[in-house]
């Protein structure tokens, strides 16, 4: 249990304020929080809970004295040794502000990259470094930590999140958040909940049977929240079975603080806000509040507690809340330093989880690639200058800026990371290759480029950003044409891949090698070419299905609003709402809705191809309160690589449906071999039940399969569990 101590709000107090300090007594979180609060003017109380947008550029106002800049700031209460908020995004690393101050910072690769690595390590030691680079940048809360289930491979933050199966989001995400909270800053997980498009944000209204969101969606939350322990949630813009998932009394209050017992604080999305009340249902804390329609939590909310007793018990509970979640998070104790980040060895974190993240998907033996290969054209996506990012509130880029930066639709902007593949490739090879670059605008040229090389490497991009979903599934700009006169002129052609998530293939049978780099980070271009010349083994798991069409998605088209004025974006509070029906495939996200479809995809959840092979033996169940399982895995081939074997519950005490109930992750040399033990989460082995408030394990026979993706099965074995509830 982690306190502030009474030595550090006195000395807060010298340097701060001419008061005595305040005298708390010892004890936990709960108990200093609630003897502070206690201290509190009305006026000290109301503004902790509301914060300013703290970025001039777009406010037109000056930065408020003490502010660092970024996403919100909330001054400190010197009388009370209270420190301020100094709020950034940084899910990705610490969010680019510019316009008023270029702050650069070391981009991780995208979160469904880091997903895909299916390794908690790599979670922990990113957004360890995130924490210090934002630490030394001045901010001590972080929103980080995004848990949104793929639902709509289109949607246009896919890149932000985890993927679609909860334990594998909940796991990382879990992890994403302890690494920011062990870094004594607050870590807030978002966006709550069923959140996932873009197209409408502000108006869309997603329809879900409270067991399905408790199976799918709601439990990667509790999984990531009992995880890390978040200091704070924020709630996310769309509607939750009608009201605003910021105004739903079932969500906030129901869930999160009710069922949940959540200790800390939620706070609202920017420009989440629609009214004092908002507060009754479960906000603690309006964000950003420039973008509401307007201040409701400042002067408004002074007026009404004074005449509102049940207002002002919620504004002292509110308040209780977010000193609870400063204190138990250590920004008393630790308060962040301002000094240079270290550049070098934070570029080293990116490039190794940029490279573990890379997935295989096809390999007909071009890859890894000869040192002593000697012509290679590269084509296309940028490869001389860099690599691709994301758009929005989670972009990063390097202190310099960015290797390119256009403005593509409505203040959006893409930005490519400055790492060369083609540079990086270049200074691997034997000094007698020869690699030549096509940008790939004209697929003629491309060609025949490519009918003079030995080998051939495309890099296809997609660009995708926070408010505005993929209209499909197709690379853009003509990309799936480049690829497929490059490969008629010359079959020994590799894709690289650098996209937000899931892209049709059209050409696969045409080419060699294909493989998935996501938005691979500040060292990007250095983790592909290690990949490609075999330097590193390429570990990478889909964490999310490829489909082979749209019309195997539960909706193949994105849901919009029926308004005329629409246009395209998210910008849309005034729009007519519209409805998504998440019933169609309910708790079966991802994989699961394949399986119970019998659709073959593209390429399945959990696949990904090694440059060494696997070979799995002795899987041992035992049953009992939840199930315990082991088995080896052995290095069956000729070179070190590393391995994800993952165990599916497919029958669950007559309950078919395959879930994802465990995993492992084994580095081995050549035959070498290791023994993996998984301990199953009941959580993952019960149904949501409604009377009973919990979720309900069934007394019966468990079937579990043990393979390399879930549509890939080596091995199973039952056992018996027994009945309970789990809360
Ligand atoms: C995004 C949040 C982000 C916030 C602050 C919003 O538009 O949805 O994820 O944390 O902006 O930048």
């Amino acid at each position: 249990m982690r306190s502030f101590s009474g030595s550090m709000v006195a000395m807060l107090l010298c340097t701060t304020a001419a008061h005595a300090a305040p005298s708390l007594p010892a004890g936990s979180p709960d108990k200093q929080a609630a003897a502070l609060e206690a201290q509190m003017t009305d006026a000290e109380r109301v503004r902790l809970l509301y914060s300013d947008f703290a970025r001039p550029d777009r406010t037109g106002e000056p930065l408020s004295p003490g502010a660092v800049g970024s996403a919100s700031f909330t001054p400190p209460i010197p009388r009370l040794g209270i420190p301020a908020l100094q709020e950034t995004d940084a899910s990705l690393g610490v969010a680019w502000v510019d316009g008023f101050r270029k702050d650069g910072a070391t981009a991780l690769p995208s979160g469904m990259s880091l997903a895909a690595t299916w390794n908690p390590d790599f979670a922990y030691r990113g957004s360890a470094m995130i924490a210090q680079e934002a630490r030394a940048k001045g901010f001590n809360v972080l929103l980080a930590g995004g848990v949104n289930l793929t639902r709509e491979p289109r949607n246009g933050r896919n890149f932000e999140y985890l993927g679609e199966d909860p334990l594998l989001a909940g796991t990382l995400a879990g992890e994403t958040i302890r690494a920011i909270q062990d870094s004594h800053m607050i870590s807030t997980v978002k966006h709550f909940a069923v959140n996932p498009q873009e197209t409408g944000r502000h108006i869309v209204n997603s329809v879900i049977a409270e067991p399905a969101a408790r199976d799918s969606d709601l439990l990667a939350f509790r999984i990531a929240m009992d995880r890390g322990q978040p200091g704070a949630v924020m709630c996310s813009y769309n509607r939750y079975n009608g009201p605003h998932a910021c105004q739903s009394d079932f969500l906030l209050n129901g869930v999160l603080k009710g069922d949940w017992r959540y200790p800390g604080f939620v706070m609202s999305d920017w420009g989440a806000v629609r009214s004092i009340d908002d507060l009754r249902t479960g906000l603690d804390r309006e964000s950003g509040d420039h973008y509401d329609a307007r201040p409701y939590f400042r002067q408004d909310l002074a007026k009404a507690i004074a005449a509102d007793p049940a207002l002002k018990i919620r504004v002292r509970d509110a308040s209780r809340r977010i000193l609870r979640s400063m204190i138990a998070s250590g920004l008393f104790d630790h308060p962040p330093h301002i000094h240079p980040i270290d550049t070098a060895a934070d570029n080293a974190i990116a490039q190794n989880a940029g490279a573990a993240g890379i997935v295989l998907l096809k390999n007909d033996g071009v890859l890894p690639l000869a040192k002593s290969a000697k012509r290679i054209a590269v084509i296309g996506g940028y490869a001389n200058i860099g690599v691709m990012s994301g758009g929005g509130s989670s972009q990063v880029a390097p202190e310099g800026g960015p290797a390119l930066r256009l403005a593509v639709q409505g203040g959006r902007d893409m930005m490519v990371q400055p790492s060369s593949p083609l540079t990086a490739l270049k200074a691997r090879l034997n000094s007698d290759s020869h690699v030549t670059y096509d940008a790939g605008l004209s697929p003629t040229a491309a060609a025949a480029t490519a009918k003079n090389a030995d080998v051939v490497i495309v890099f296809a991009t997609q660009w995708t950003t926070e408010s505005l979903d993929a209209g499909d599934l197709n690379l853009p700009q003509g990309q799936d044409a480049l690829i497929a006169a490059v490969a008629a002129a010359n079959p020994k052609t590799i894709v690289v891949l650098e996209t937000g998530g899931p892209v049709l293939m059209p050409w696969l049978d045409k080419v060699a090698a294909v493989a998935e780099a996501w938005y691979p980070g500040a060292r990007g271009g250095e983790a592909i070419a290690g990949m490609l010349v075999g330097d590193t083994e390429p570990t990478g798991r889909l964490p999310i299905t490829f489909p082979q069409s749209l019309d195997q998605l539960p909706r193949p088209l994105v849901d919009d609003t029926p308004d005329p004025a629409r246009e395209p974006g998210s910008q849309s509070h005034d729009l007519k709402p519209f409805d998504v029906n998440y019933n169609i495939e309910g708790s079966d996200v991802g994989y699961r809705w394949y399986d119970r479809k019998q659709l073959k995809p593209l390429f399945p959840f959990g696949f990904g191809l090694s440059y060494t092979r696997f070979a799995y033996s002795d899987m041992h169940i035992k049953g009992g309160k939840t199930l315990t399982i082991d088995f080896s895995v052995k290095n069956i081939g000729e070179r070190s690589g590393s391995d994800v074997p993952q165990l599916y519950v497919t029958d669950r005490a007559g309950t078919a449906g395959k879930r994802l109930i465990g995993w492992g992750n084994v580095s081995l040399a050549p035959g070498q071999s290791r023994k993996v033990t998984v301990v199953v989460d009941p959580k993952l082995l019960a149904d949501w039940s409604s009377p009973d408030k919990g979720w309900k394990v069934r007394a019966g026979a468990y079937r579990v399969e043990l393979g390399a993706s879930s549509q890939n099965v080596q091995m199973s074995a039952s056992a018996a569990v027994t009945s309970s509830v789990l809360r």
